[in-house]
């Protein structure tokens, strides 16, 4: 985490002490790294080298509009899933011209959306979408660009929550259907066939999958071309794993050559669709310890954040470091991090050998993906603050959510 680190056993964000930003803005609290994210873009950019390509940065990982203006500004494209992730993008200065839009359950004002406002590519995942986006194009009289997203069969061997590209996974169109869909393209009037798209999983620490969903495409293409079919570009998703613990997953460096490996005499660009690799280690956040809670079986620290804020550990037993903030020097005791949450589900980390006071605040490293952006207001808990450190200044990017603002959209019965 260099952007994160300890300087006289104080954890700095940047040029900031943690310690500073929980005075002035409170916990729970989501800190980023703006170095830290423009470093993870810039890798994956310049891995390309000369090849063709557009980085189509994975909106659901962290979709704070500053998040995704500081990708725009770098010349970053984005990958959306809602009509809302596309009025994020939009709201945040990206360029519609480098939007694609995944997803198997898009709904017609979704696609009314995303057509009005032109986006490069729909990465379909069915015959029967195809048929209602052609319907949809013909009726704005537009043609819609459209990638196939085809299901390569490959297991990419990771949590099966976030494995997303064996056949009996609901992503994706059969290889062989897709290319019977794509043989009789002129049955689509108004569809553009210029894409082919994967994506196989989230969360992979080897390059294994990655190559033989690679290998599967390209022989696709060429099979299409040979049909006459002029593909443009091909999407080969998400799914950079990063280290939590003691992963050790291929660097972007790598992770980019063994994608465009072999890719020969095909003058095809490149999309890819990485989300957590950009984001995850470039935020934590930030709790404070409530109250320590010693009973003969277990030591439980509870503190400020919950499950509400960050899901991950609950919804996939995920491992998150959690680091003091302050280095204590006290005995270390083995502590269960837990939240107020009513759910004995609601736990940040197991087991975590840690010098503890009330009052201490702590570092859940690694949140900076699927952490704000998978949290929920259960308990009618607002939502954290978010903040981005730039160097020696702090910007709000999210103020604290209000109760008022929670129950703002009910109502009572007359
Ligand atoms: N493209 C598509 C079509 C996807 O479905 C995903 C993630 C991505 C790209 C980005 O994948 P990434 O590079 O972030 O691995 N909530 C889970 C992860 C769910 C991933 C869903 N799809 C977690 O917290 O681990």
């Amino acid at each position: 985490f260099s952007s994160f680190i300890y300087r006289n056993n104080e954890l700095y964000a940047e040029s900031i002490s943690l310690q500073q930003i929980a005075h002035e803005y409170g916990t729970p609290c989501y800190i980023y790294s703006r170095s830290a994210l423009t470093r993870a873009y810039q890798e994956f950019d310049s891995a390309f080298t000369s090849h063709a390509h557009l980085i189509c940065y994975a909106v659901k990982a962290n979709s704070n509009i500053a998040v995704l203006n500081l990708f725009a500004r770098l010349g970053s494209g984005f990958d959306i899933v809602s009509g809302g992730e596309l009025q994020r993008v939009l709201k945040a200065g990206g360029d519609p011209r480098k939007v694609v839009f995944s997803g198997v359950g898009k709904k017609i004002d979704e696609m009314r959306m995303a057509l009005t406002a032109d986006i490069l590519c729909f990465n379909v995942e069915s015959e029967a979408e195809l048929l209602l986006l052609n319907q949809v194009a013909s009726e704005m009289h537009k043609t819609a660009p459209v990638s196939l997203r085809v299901n390569p069969d490959v297991d990419a061997k990771t949590h099966p929550y976030i494995s997303t590209g064996l056949k009996e996974n609901k992503f994706g169109i059969p290889i062989n259907e897709a290319e019977r869909l794509y043989s009789s393209a002129k049955q689509f009037s108004h569809i553009n066939f210029m894409g082919l798209d994967c994506h196989i999983g989230s969360q992979l620490t080897d390059l294994d999958p990655f190559v033989q969903a690679r290998k599967k495409m390209f022989d696709l293409v060429d099979r299409l071309e040979k049909q006459g079919l002029q593909i443009n570009h091909l999407d080969l998703g998400g799914g950079l794993g990063i280290r939590y613990a003691d992963e050790t997953p291929p660097s972007i460096k790598d992770y980019v050559s063994a994608l465009c490996a072999s890719i020969g005499q095909r003058k095809k660009r490149i999309l890819i669709e990485p989300g957590r690799s950009l984001v995850g280690n470039s935020g934590l956040l930030l709790t404070r310890v409530e109250y320590l809670k010693h009973t003969p079986e277990r030591n439980f620290a509870i503190v400020d954040a919950a499950m509400n804020d960050l899901m991950r550990p609950a919804f996939y037993n995920a491992y998150h470091e959690i680091l003091p903030v302050i280095k204590g020097k006290g005995t270390v005791s083995n502590y269960q991090i837990v939240g107020p949450v009513c759910e004995t589900g609601d736990f940040l980390g197991h087991n975590r050998k840690l010098t503890l006071a009330s009052g201490d605040l702590l570092a859940v490293m690694s949140a900076g993906a699927y952490g704000m952006s998978m949290s929920s207001n259960y308990n009618t808990r607002p939502r954290a603050a978010e903040v981005m450190v730039d160097d020696n200044n702090i910007y709000l990017i999210r103020e604290r959510e209000s109760v008022d603002q929670l129950m703002a959209a009910e109502k009572i019965l007359p």
